[in-house]
């Protein structure tokens, strides 16, 4: 479906083609359909987002639709409402139809009922009739569902139309929603995976390209601005800001200011968003100049085989706390063999003591989201009634534990970083002393970081790391440095 452009179109009488923007109205409607059976009674409230000023009120940040409305309804005009009621079966999409003031400035566009009937709702309206709907349904005392919003304009809207202090609009959210939510989006569809492939081809354009020029004497900001145009010749934007650091200690560093210097590790962590918002999230770590030296090389093949471990052991059934514990076993399994950790590797990884140098987790699902579905809480996504956090250290911080289904995609990214403060801590502390050398550490805390991150599908009976395979041997990212 060629949707607003398509439009457009048709009103001008012209005959231009535009890129796929949205699935076919189908699988938006069938998606609602198991939406509706799955919570199963009362009205579902699903707000888009709104423009958002950035430094002036005419000057907004890049427009992003909300994801959960990206699933349902696969609009991405501003301040759109849907609605769906589980008890009549009926679908609704209310804004505000744009008036000759707005056209002006953004040129002909759809109205609100012309949106709705190119994704199958067939009811439509302004917002003031949502607030009559949302009024009539509260008199009628059937349960109102909506997600906890996580934007302030969105909070308000609520508040308003359902007559609820601001401060207790997210106690309200629906976990009915949530789950139905979580269940039916951690299932990626054969055309959702073509997309989140899609996402991958240009992150490879993305992360090839910045390899090949980590040489001494760039800037950071060279390699995240030459990334940042290699998503948007995907035409869409990156799916999170860029992380290119030759201080990959620092696990989210988002400055660019650095000038590569031979001896580093560059760690460039980016993915992109497609035009229809499907993400995705690559990590590579290279030497600057295109040589790995022993000491990043040792390390390096560490990570390189947790990487691998997970992927061999990602399948239907298994937790993806039992996988990360897999990978964590070669990782201290790896630092024992280097004299920083000591002890048996059983109890190193039961003590957690491995986690100084990777006090993240393991990775997390991906979809619409880079980190899918987190606003509707990481609990609620990541774990259930069976799988829950731990409150280990490292551990505690993996997003997603739970035992994994065919159809999930999450990402595989194992890390080794060595962040003075926090063995200065853990040292002054004598925190899992009796694992670690620290005087062997002592030696290592002018490392920085290195970590290897891959999106990979859970299938019938293993996993696929998906998208065509970026260099990420030794042997493959000098070959792509130095070509
Ligand atoms: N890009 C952030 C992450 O890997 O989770
Ligand atoms: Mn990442
Ligand atoms: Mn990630």
């Amino acid at each position: 479906m060629y949707i607003v452009v398509g439009l457009i179109n048709k009103n001008l009488k012209q005959n231009l083609k535009t890129q796929k923007i949205m699935f076919s109205k189908e699988t938006y409607k069938a998606r609602r359909e198991q939406l509706r059976k799955d919570v199963g009674h009362g009205l579902i409230i699903i707000q888009g987002n709104h423009e958002a000023s950035c430094n002036y009120p005419d000057n907004t940040y890049w427009f992003r639709q909300d994801s959960t409305f990206l699933y349902f309804f696969g609009l991405k005009r501003e301040d759109l409402v849907g609605v769906l009621d589980c008890d009549s079966g009926k679908d609704y999409l209310f804004a505000n139809d744009y008036d000759i003031d707005d056209i002006i400035w953004t040129g002909p566009l759809p109205s609100v009922k012309e949106l709705a009937a190119s994704v199958g709702v067939e009811n439509s309206g302004d917002l003031g009739a949502l607030q009559t709907l949302c009024t009539k349904t509260i008199g009628e005392a059937r349960k109102i569902h909506y997600l906890p919003p996580y934007r302030a304009d969105n909070t308000r809207q609520m508040s308003v139309l359902l007559g609820l202090k601001y401060d207790a609009v997210c106690r309200y959210a629906s976990m009915e929603l949530i789950k139905a939510c979580v269940k039916q989006r951690s299932i990626k569809s054969q055309e959702e995976i073509s997309e989140i492939e899609k996402a991958i081809a240009t992150a490879y354009n993305m992360h090839v390209g910045a390899m090949k020029m980590a040489m001494p004497g760039r800037y950071e900001y060279e390699l995240a601005g030459f990334m940042e145009g290699e998503a948007w010749k995907g035409n869409g934007p990156v799916s999170f800001p860029v992380i290119m650091t030759i201080h990959g200690e620092t696990l989210h560093n988002h400055g660019h200011n650095n000038k590569l210097i031979e001896g580093r590790m560059l760690v460039m962590d980016a993915g992109c968003e497609t035009a229809m918002n499907y993400c995705s999230d690559i990590t590579r770590s290279v030497p600057v100049g295109g040589h790995f030296n022993d000491r990043q090389r040792a390390i390096y093949e560490i990570v390189l085989a947790a990487n691998m471990e997970a992927i061999r052991v990602t399948r239907p059934g298994i937790t993806y706390q039992e996988v990360h514990t897999a990978a964590s076993r070669i990782l201290a399994e790896g630092y024992k063999g280097l004299g920083i950790l000591k002890g048996s590797v059983d109890d190193i990884v039961a003590n957690g003591a491995h986690s100084l140098l990777m006090p993240h987790g393991l990775g997390h699902m991906m979809g619409l989201d880079v980190h899918d579905m987190e606003n509707y809480g990481q609990i609620n996504v990541g774990y259930d009634d069976e799988t829950r956090p731990s409150d280990q250290f490292g551990l505690g911080s993996l997003r997603c534990g739970r035992r994994l289904q065919p159809g999930f995609v999450i990402t595989d990214e194992p890390g080794c970083y060595f962040i003075p403060a926090l063995i200065d801590k853990w040292h002054a502390e004598g925190t899992n002393k009796d694992f670690i050398n620290f005087d062997e550490l002592e030696k290592w805390k002018d490392f920085g970081g290195i970590r290897i991150e891959d999106d990979v599908l859970v299938t019938d009976n293993g996993c696929r790391v998906l998208g065509k395979p970026i260099p990420k041997t030794v042997a493959e990212i000098e070959a792509t440095m130095n070509a």
